[in-house]
């Protein structure tokens, strides 16, 4: 089932998630739904804080990046209870958007690399390395774990600049093709 993306200003995003047991409720048809939710708004991470849980989980789908990045192709994951135990010296910049706050992208500079544990969908733990767009895109995704979101990884000056595009985000002005839910 599609559910509706939360936006900018919705105290959710803010939120520390919590983790969670394999007897969550219903998590099967949860992660389904984020996967539809997310495969419906063309994203290619969606966090459970963005659809209003509270919880530590995400999941990731790089279809999307098709001919942009062949390597990752056919890359789809669920992550529960992750914990990024290693990030690279070596950063980079890479512009980001984030279906929770719609038609803003900024570059952001993050690890390279990361190295991740976490539990897979039948809650059967990984630890795993992962580079390139993957990296960052775990990155992104566990930052809504935190509450935290990109707009907060800009430098100060550019985030002065962004307020007044956040706070129309924040009043609904804005245009996308997907449900969402204003705060
Ligand atoms: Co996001």
């Amino acid at each position: 089932m599609i559910k509706p993306v939360y936006v900018y200003g919705s105290p959710v995003l803010r939120k520390v998630s919590t983790e969670i047991t394999s007897d969550y409720p219903n998590l099967k048809e949860l992660i389904e739904s984020m996967f539809e939710t997310m495969d419906g708004s063309e994203g290619v991470g969606l966090a459970a804080p963005q659809i209003g849980l509270s919880i530590r989980l995400f999941v990731i789908d790089t279809a999307l990046f098709g001919e942009d990045h062949p390597e990752v192709k056919g890359f789809k994951k669920v992550f529960i209870n992750p914990k990024i135990i290693e990030r690279s010296e070596v950063q980079n910049i890479y512009n980001e958007g984030c279906l929770s706050i719609p038609s803003l992208r900024e570059d952001v500079e993050r690890p390279e690399s990361v190295t991740i544990k976490y539990f897979d969908e039948n809650f059967v733990e990984h630890e795993e390395f992962y580079d390139g767009i993957i990296a960052r895109v775990i990155q992104h995704e566990y930052d809504h774990l935190e509450g935290i979101l990109f707009t907060d990884r800009v430098s100060p000056i550019r985030r002065q600049l962004l307020k007044s595009k956040l706070n129309a985000i924040v009043k609904g002005k804005f245009n996308v093709s997907y449900k969402v839910k204003i705060a």
